[in-house]
């Protein structure tokens, strides 16, 4: 069991430099994720998402504002942190057990040590059969778990993911996000998880942050009202409908528009039946 953290963040901004010219990419962020809570984090491409979780891991530092874990600043690579990229990256000549390993490897962790938690890990995301398999002998969907096992290696009070599960089909994306939520609940680890798809992560999380297009703001933050354990009914009711309308007003920038409260208003039956119904309802396959 880790131990609760919360994430601060505080009017952040960072930018790069592209070709000589200064690129700014997130531009006074500020939002926290309390402990133990699942947040998700929803913006167009290039808005500064994966720069976001970059930042939180402290594997670049920020240009302006604080971000701090329990109220003290986020540290080089900080180890509190397990970070799951947008590509699996395993190493592929180490087998499934090996790549979990080796953060505890870099770490000093003895062999046998090393060797049950890795088993340990995979386990919990049903991979125990395939400790021995080589990254190529996996498929995608197995790949992302076993980047969430290396992530979770060493303990971390948070884990941040960014669009893990954007590579499945709809189904497989469905059972894992139900096995994600089982992860959380069993090992109580704070959640911040980029996506682009609304149903997702208003199926995930406590609270939906959405960014502006670049550089990244913060649009709105939106609370989801909707208790846990959750089931795949949620994603038929009144509150998950109306969520789903109030985000993808603030996507669009369009917060303001009649449309977009009517639509809030409509149950997500109505949506659906009308013709056109909107491709972000797909569970977890439409994309923003
Ligand atoms: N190391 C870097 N050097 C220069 N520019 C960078 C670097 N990393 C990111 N960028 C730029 O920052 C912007 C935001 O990138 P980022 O990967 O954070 O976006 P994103 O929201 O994760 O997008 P996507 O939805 O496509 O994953 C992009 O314009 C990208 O070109
Ligand atoms: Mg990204």
């Amino acid at each position: 069991m880790v131990t609760l953290a919360s994430i601060r963040l505080d009017k952040v901004s960072r930018s790069f430099t592209v070709a000589g010219a200064t690129l700014p990419v997130l531009a006074a962020v500020s939002f926290d994720v309390p402990s133990g809570g699942v947040t998700a984090v929803l913006g167009p491409n290039g808005s500064g998402k994966s720069t976001l979780l970059r930042l939180i891991a402290g594997l670049i530092a920020p240009d302006d504002g604080a971000i701090t874990i329990d109220g003290v600043p986020v540290a080089d690579a900080d180890q509190r942190v397990g970070l799951v990229f947008q590509e699996p990256r395993l190493l592929p000549w180490r087998t499934a057990a090996d790549n979990v390993a080796f953060p505890l490897e870099l770490a000093g962790v003895g062999k046998l040590e090393r060797r049950e938690r890795a088993r340990a890990l995979l386990d919990l995301v049903g991979l125990a059969g395939f400790a021995r398999a080589y990254p190529h002998q996996l498929s995608g969907g197995m790949r992302q778990r076993v980047a969430i096992c290396r992530a979770l290696a060493r303990d971390p009070q948070i884990l941040l993911l960014d669009e893990p599960f954007s590579a499945l089909d709809a189904l497989t994306r469905e059972r894992f996000n139900a096995e994600l939520l089982e992860l959380w609940q069993r090992t109580g680890v704070t959640i911040l998880i980029v996506t682009h798809s609304i149903a997702e992560a208003i199926f995930l999380s406590d609270e939906v942050v959405v960014l502006t297009d670049r550089p990244g703001r913060v649009a709105a933050r939106v609370e989801v009202p909707l208790g846990r354990p959750r089931t795949a009914a949620a994603l038929d009711s009144a509150a998950f409908s109306r969520a789903a309308a109030t985000i993808r007003s603030h996507l669009s920038g369009r917060a303001d528009d009649l449309a977009a409260h009517e639509a809030a208003a409509a149950p997500i039956h109505d949506v659906l039946e009308r013709a056109g119904a909107p491709a972000w309802f797909d569970p977890f396959g439409g994309g923003v």
